[in-house]
């Protein structure tokens, strides 16, 4: 029997250890351990990379969130609208800022924020719209920003999940007033320990990002206001500079893993649906069966570890017990708890390791009578 690791770290420092080696060993050769120049290397060439001005540094994705919303200036109680299936960072960094935040359902195909909802649940207290590329599928910008731009309302892009992935030629992370993006190990784009970056077009909004990221100062010593200590360290970032060049490569080979799966089980469950006019970057690849839980004690049984993401929508969480939400006012993301499952997947996996899942899901769903 094969173990199948969902994500394997392993396997990828192995394609890239000397250059990881020699990277760390630079910077720690240089003490260049806090807004060295290896910061500035990786915030320029990520942005380079994405297509953006300014790309500022932070502690990781949550903070990400949350020190963009600050720079906003979001106050008290003001409401952000974001999406009901997602990973709590999201819904956390409204809360955490000072926000109110108010859930929209997701579609039953893309399991993105459902922007025909969005309208729904705008009023007069509304300040901003967080869409999250769920999975690394880009959500339905033109129609977010179109709403956005009707009700004067900030874009903050969550795109944790997304490094590299493209909404109509344009990569994801390049729409809103500002996107977050997260650096954790086992995402498209991982550091060694947690990270995460604010990326923006717009000059005032990082200078604010990266003073609030950095106890209120541009200055050593000189604190215009009150903001936290949340930094992307040096080594990090030399790390996270190599892996930026194998990102593409990465991402392809998640995209061909996909492919694969896609192939062999269209007929037997219901595959990733993915819009035309976007490229997806398979963070997760995740399937949808009616007989969830069985098949992943079954999976596991083969060696086969999978996820479930997310196993309690957001609105369910006992965090939001308080806004006493019930089942009915969120159907989609209700009905998809229950059949979502996500299967291994990551740029360094074998063929060998694909084969074997693709056969064992194959053997596991026919005995099913799926
Ligand atoms: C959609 C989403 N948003 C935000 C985050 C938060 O990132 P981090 O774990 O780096 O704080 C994550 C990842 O964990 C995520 O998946």
């Amino acid at each position: 029997m094969m173990n199948i690791r969902f994500v394997d770290l392993k396997a990828q420092y192995l394609e890239i250890r000397d250059e990881i080696d020699t990277a760390i060993q630079a910077v720690i050769e240089e003490s260049a351990f806090i807004n060295g120049p290896y910061l500035k290397e990786f915030e320029r060439n990520f942005a380079q990379y994405l297509g953006v001005d300014h790309c500022v540094g932070v502690g990781n994705g949550t903070d990400a969130l949350v020190i963009a919303l600050k720079a906003l200036g979001v106050k008290e109680g003001e409401e952000i609208v974001t999406v009901a299936n997602s990973f709590i960072a999201t819904s956390e960094a409204v809360s955490l800022s000072g926000g109110q935040v108010v859930f929209v359902d997701c579609r039953p195909d893309t399991f993105n924020i459902d922007v025909d909802e969005i309208e729904n649940h705008i009023n007069r207290k509304t300040r901003g719209i967080i869409p999250v590329h769920l999975y690394g599928q880009p959500a339905d910008m033109d129609s977010i920003l179109s709403i956005a731009e009707r009700y004067n309302l900030f874009v903050v892009e969550d795109a944790a999940q997304a490094h590299g992935a493209t909404y109509k030629g344009k990569m994801a992370g390049t729409f809103g007033h500002c996107a977050c993006f997260s650096f954790f190990p086992g995402k498209n784009l991982g550091a060694y320990g947690d990270g995460g970056a604010v990326v923006t077009n717009d000059e005032e909004l990082a200078r604010k990002v990266s003073m609030t990221a950095n106890h209120g100062r541009m200055k050593k010593f000189f604190h215009e206001f009150e903001g936290c200590n949340s930094r992307l360290d040096g080594l990090q970032a030399a790390i996270l500079n190599v892996k930026l060049k194998h990102l593409n490569r990465w991402n392809q080979r998640r995209r061909e893993i996909a492919a694969r799966y896609d192939n062999a089980f269209h007929d037997l469950v219901e595959i990733p649906r993915v819009r035309d006019d976007v490229k997806h970057v398979y963070h997760l690849y995740v399937i949808r069966v009616p007989n969830r839980d069985k098949i992943r004690v079954l999976l596991s049984e083969r060696g086969v570890a999978t996820g479930i993401h997310y196993p309690v929508p957001l609105p369910f969480l006992k965090a939001y017990e308080y806004l006493d939400i019930k089942p009915s006012d969120y159907p989609e993301a209700t009905r998809l708890k229950d059949e979502i499952l996500s299967l291994p997947i990551h740029g360094s996996m074998p063929d060998q390791e694909v084969d074997y899942v693709i056969q064992q899901m194959f053997d596991i769903l026919k005995s099913e009578g799926s």
